[in-house]
């Protein structure tokens, strides 16, 4: 049975997908001054496999970039002091790092797996300078800030309590918190903490610089097939995390993931993120990407991310998603549930063998659902290249590496949206907060 509140988030600027299509673009051109060029998939086909760790190669710039090792980028706590970085946990005592203190990501994820972080009503808006909207969402905004304390930039998500109620999304705002909470991941988004004043809720999470995979994929029109392998493989070393930990992410596409500095994926956006050991009926997502169980009303589980999957890597490679049309949901839901997919020519057989067992309505044979789980999935041929391990530790170069300097709150990356003219942080009434007492 559907539950209430049921929603769809709309995918970005389909517009613009509008436009491509029109344009004739022969798909088989790759864009010349396209940021994700031929010669990126040389060297990242070298890079996937077993070259040295300390590989340098020529990046997508022409220039050389050096990857050494996964703790390059080490998060800190917005209310940490100067210089001192706190590993994991932003309420531990500062750990001095030159003490032989280091971890490797995939050491930090056993110890995580049971581990939450306290992070209620650690921050107030006093903590923090906002500045310029990062983004924009179906129920908020994101804006770029910078901690008084430590001086370092963060990215809060602001919910406005009054809409989210509306929306009949405080379960799923709820979850949102909950989930981010739980996890620790190199390619999920980290959460530092959550406050909230009489009329807004706040989630403070690292700032990621590099801007969104969407951006970048329409700059390139779409990916080489060893770039789209890249991301795909690093989305699904994170959808397996999840999964281990039952936890459905449910709203997989471009917008959703960010790169950081270097050029790795951050998933962000757990909007409808939410534990499910089972099966669960909620509708949401985004049209393009629903699985045609959800968009059936049918009672689904954790393989509509391996649909979604599908879809993505479907999107990287051919610039579109493979039920667009002309922007009409219910024309997407009618060709979702139809199910034919068109392979355009230049799709590599392996990567179409890959995208036909995932997007198939049949559960009995979608890769990931099946005895292995998303083991299937990571031994597929089309990976058969990637060193699983290496890619975990952010050992394998990535395809580009985002025009950004590091650490100075640069948000040139991002799409520039009209800014909020409410004021945060107004006292007043505070009719909802009852909804939110995690936050
Ligand atoms: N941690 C972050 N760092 C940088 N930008 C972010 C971050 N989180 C989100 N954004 C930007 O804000 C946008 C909206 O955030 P998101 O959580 O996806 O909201 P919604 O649930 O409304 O889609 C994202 O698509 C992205 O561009
Ligand atoms: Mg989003």
């Amino acid at each position: 049975m559907p539950t209430l509140g049921s929603v769809f988030k709309k995918k970005k600027k389909d517009k613009e997908a509008t436009r491509l299509k029109e344009s004739g673009v022969n798909p088989d051109t790759i864009v010349e001054d396209s940021p994700v060029t031929p010669s990126t998939e040389r060297s990242l086909s070298q890079s996937l496999g077993s070259a040295p760790s300390t590989a340098t190669t020529a990046n997508s710039h022409g220039g050389l970039s050096t990857i050494t090792s996964a703790t390059s980028q080490t998060p800190t706590s917005p209310i940490a002091t100067g210089g001192q970085a706190e590993k994991d946990h932003p309420m531990t005592t500062p750990v001095n790092e030159s003490a032989g203190h280091s971890r490797s990501d995939s050491q930090t994820l056993q110890k995580a797996e049971n581990a939450v972080r306290a992070t209620k009503g650690k921050y107030t808006l006093q903590d923090f300078n906002f500045q310029r909207t990062l983004g924009t969402g179906s129920f908020g905004r994101v804006h770029l800030v910078q901690s008084k304390h430590n001086l370092r930039f963060y990215a809060v998500k602001v919910l406005k309590k009054a809409q989210v109620v509306k929306m009949k999304q405080v379960e799923h705002t709820n979850d949102e918190r909950r989930m981010l909470q739980r996890v620790k991941h190199p390619f999920l988004i980290t959460l530092w903490g959550t406050f909230q004043d009489a009329k807004n809720l706040y989630m403070v999470m690292d700032f990621i610089e590099g801007g969104e995979l969407f951006s970048l994929l329409r700059k390139s029109q779409r990916f080489p097939n060893p770039v789209a392998k890249f991301y795909a493989a690093e989305v699904a070393l994170a959808l397996d995390y999840l999964h281990s930990m039952n936890i459905i992410y449910r709203d997989l596409k471009p917008e959703n993931l960010l790169l950081d500095r270097h050029g790795h994926l951050k998933i962000t956006d757990f909007g409808f993120a939410k534990e499910v050991p089972d099966i669960t009926w909620t509708l949401c997502g985004t049209p393009d990407y629903l699985a045609p169980e959800v968009v059936a009303s049918k009672g689904y589980n954790k393989s509509v991310d391996w649909w979604s999957l599908g879809i993505l890597i479907f999107e990287m490679l051919c610039g579109y998603t493979p039920f667009w049309d002309g922007g009409s949901p219910m024309k997407i839901y009618e060709n979702i549930l139809r199910g034919r997919v068109k392979y355009p020519a230049y799709i590599h057989p392996d990567a179409m063998n890959l995208l036909q067992q995932l997007i198939t309505p049949d559960l009995t044979k979608r890769l990931g659902n099946l005895y292995h789980g998303s083991r299937s999935v990571l031994e597929h041929p089309w990976f058969a290249e990637v060193n699983w391990e290496r890619l975990l530790s952010k050992q394998i170069e990535p395809p580009y590496v985002p025009p950004v300097r590091g650490g100075i709150g640069d948000a040139s990356l991002f799409d520039k949206y009209p800014e909020e003219t409410e004021e945060y942080g107004k006292d007043g009434p505070d009719q909802y907060g009852h909804f939110f007492t995690d936050f």
